[in-house]
């Protein structure tokens, strides 16, 4: 897109930046010969926006190990428009190797990226990131601060492939285990599926977290149009990196800020696409908590409303056949929004500067194997349920299309573990009091419980069924699943079991009904009964007594408010701009 100077709202001493690099005195010399020292000319800043490159790349995030290359097209892009660009590493989180869970530390990616935007000078932000948390934490972040930004998505990696068969990622990992597990696979086939599952840069190519979120980054308007769906190692992501840079210096002049393009119209856009994609259940809690970082106070409700409404038509694993390389020649994200376009709304801005509808002339699916017909679809309704009952007061989810179908409509007694070490040690003894009609509770999985809300909650089969056969059960949890999971798995339930939920207070044998059509989730033991329990129920010690993990602790909200810390909900009162003295 060309610049115009009446697109122009902004002149060179309206820039944030020249607070730092404009005024005739003793900081700002500090500020230009320091940017002197680091080889630039005055002509090369002076007067022109600062973009922030805000790179999520680490030699320990496998999904981001082209970011560096695509940081240096991001500048390439800057420079042509007239921009300075500056690159700023910010945490990883990466999903592979990051303990307890990532979602320990989203908040803390998030108040990151808010502060290294307020405190240095930058105008605008190219946020780069991808693997699973990264993608709400930068934009959490660069929500609360305002400032022109827009996303980068990392891209998905190419599928896998083992003797012939596709690989997804997660998804298979699961399903070859419990082959394993089940005595099935010998260890030369476990190794072969080893290196062929991952086999090129990119996030999970999978409808996981990753893939779903950068999707949800696009419907709702903060990434260019079709950019989350383009492979990470495709020459057309190294096009739209450089398009980012571009864009960004527009953005600046054009003073378009994150509060310009995310209106409740555009996250209700989000939800659409997430059920029409049948996206991860995790995407319920970011887009909870990136609503509220804008002031919208979007609750579950929301979501079931939609989900009631929205087919599935992304026929992409765990859910479906195919992967995010297929999605994207079939023709990627805005081929699919086309074709649920009459559920949208088409006149939300986008960081394209032009409306969703605007930005989605032309698009067109070459693929309805993969993106279906709207009256083909793989499910009528209902990407992911909400269900409430005396189990889950404040609610909890479930991803129906990735379950099996007879399960939904389901009671069977409990089989209780009080943790995750308490499954571990005993889900495949042979002694288990298990039928496949149990029910499996996992308790002290939630925000606070595990801590950090791990991806728990597609709890293993026990060994002695996966040998009968049995490859899917009704679970529950307070712990949430990894988005290329699958199985009947109940997640998220509120309030976790830590804080004394009802889950804290289930016993082994207790009946549990699930009712999924009528969205209840409903334990059969009395009221009287379970106000017996709940006397007799002592708090667990908190996991932390210092150190982030206590601010943590403190400030952490359940899943159905987002799991954001309460202080840094949006309120009347935005944190003002550094003093330079
Ligand atoms: Fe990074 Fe799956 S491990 S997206």
């Amino acid at each position: 897109m060309e610049q115009h100077d009446n697109d122009k709202v902004k002149r060179p001493e309206d820039l944030r930046s020249h607070r730092w690099f404009g005024p005739d005195d003793m900081r700002s010399f500090g500020h230009r010969s320091r940017a002197k020292q680091m080889g630039y000319a005055t002509e090369d800043f002076a007067d022109k926006p600062v973009i922030g490159i805000l790179n999520t790349w680490s030699d320990l995030n496998t999904c981001h190990t082209h970011m560096r290359q695509r940081a240096e097209e991001v500048k390439r892009g800057v420079w042509q428009a007239g921009g300075f660009p500056v690159e700023v590493p910010v945490m990883s989180l990466s999903e592979t190797y990051m303990k307890p869970s990532t979602m320990l530390y989203r908040n803390l990616l998030a108040m990151e990226t808010e502060e290294v935007l307020r405190c240095h000078p930058i105008d605008g932000a190219v946020l780069m990131g991808g693997c699973d948390k990264t993608t709400p934490a930068l934009l959490m972040g660069a929500i609360s601060m305002n400032i022109p930004a827009l996303f980068l998505p990392a891209g998905p990696m190419l599928r896998g492939n083992w003797r012939g068969k596709t690989l997804g990622s997660g998804t298979d990992v699961w399903k070859y285990w419990d082959e394993r597990r089940a005595g099935a696979l010998c260890g030369e086939a476990w190794e072969e599926i080893e290196d062929g599952i991952a086999r090129s840069p990119g996030h999970c190519m999978t409808m996981g977290t990753a893939s779903t979120m950068t999707a949800l980054a696009e419907a709702f308007g903060m990434t260019l149009p079709g950019a989350s769906s383009i492979p990470a190692v495709h020459a057309a992501h190294q096009r739209m990196a450089t398009q980012c840079g571009r864009r960004i210096v527009e953005m600046v002049w054009e003073d378009l800020k994150p509060s310009d393009v995310l209106t409740r119209e555009a996250f209700d856009n989000a939800i659409t696409t997430d059920m029409a994609i049948g996206g991860s259940t995790n995407a319920i809690i970011h887009l909870i908590a990136l609503a509220r970082r804008a002031g919208i106070m979007l609750t579950l409700e929301r979501f079931d409303e939609l989900s009631r409404t929205t087919p599935v038509i992304a026929n992409i694993r765990p859910a479906g056949a195919y992967l995010m390389e297929d999605f994207y020649d079939a023709g990627g994200l805005r081929a699919l929004l086309w074709r649920i376009r009459d559920l949208l709304h088409l006149d939300c801005r986008t960081v394209s500067g032009r409306t969703l509808g605007q930005s989605l002339e032309g698009a067109d699916v070459f693929n309805d194997d993969v993106i279906l017909p709207l009256d083909q679809p793989m499910a009528e309704t209902g990407g992911t349920f909400v269900l409430w009952g005396n189990l889950a007061p404040d609610g909890c989810v479930i991803k129906p299309i990735a379950a099996e179908a007879k399960l939904l409509t389901h009671t069977g007694p409990a089989v209780v573990f009080k943790d995750y070490n308490d499954m571990a040690a005993r889900i495949d003894h042979p002694d288990l009091d298990v039928t496949p009609a149990s029910v499996l509770v996992l308790q002290s999985g939630g925000p606070l419980g595990a801590p950090g809300m791990p991806e728990w909650g597609m709890l293993p089969i026990p060994r002695k069924l996966l040998q009968q056969g049995v490859r899917d059960m009704v679970r529950i949890s307070d712990a949430r699943m990894s988005g290329t999971s699958y199985g009947t798995c109940i997640l998220h339930v509120s309030p976790e079991s830590h804080v004394g939920g009802p889950l804290a207070l289930v016993r082994d044998g207790d009946l549990i009904q699930l009712d999924s059509p009528q969205r209840r989730l409903h334990l059969h033991v009395s009221d009287e009964e379970m106000a017996r329990r709940r006397m007799a129920w002592t708090p667990p010690e908190p996991h932390f007594t210092r150190g982030y993990g206590y601010l943590f602790s403190k400030e952490i909200t359940q899943a159905h408010e987002g799991c954001d810390f309460a202080f840094l909900h949006t309120n009347a009162d935005p944190t003002p701009d550094p003093e330079i003295h």
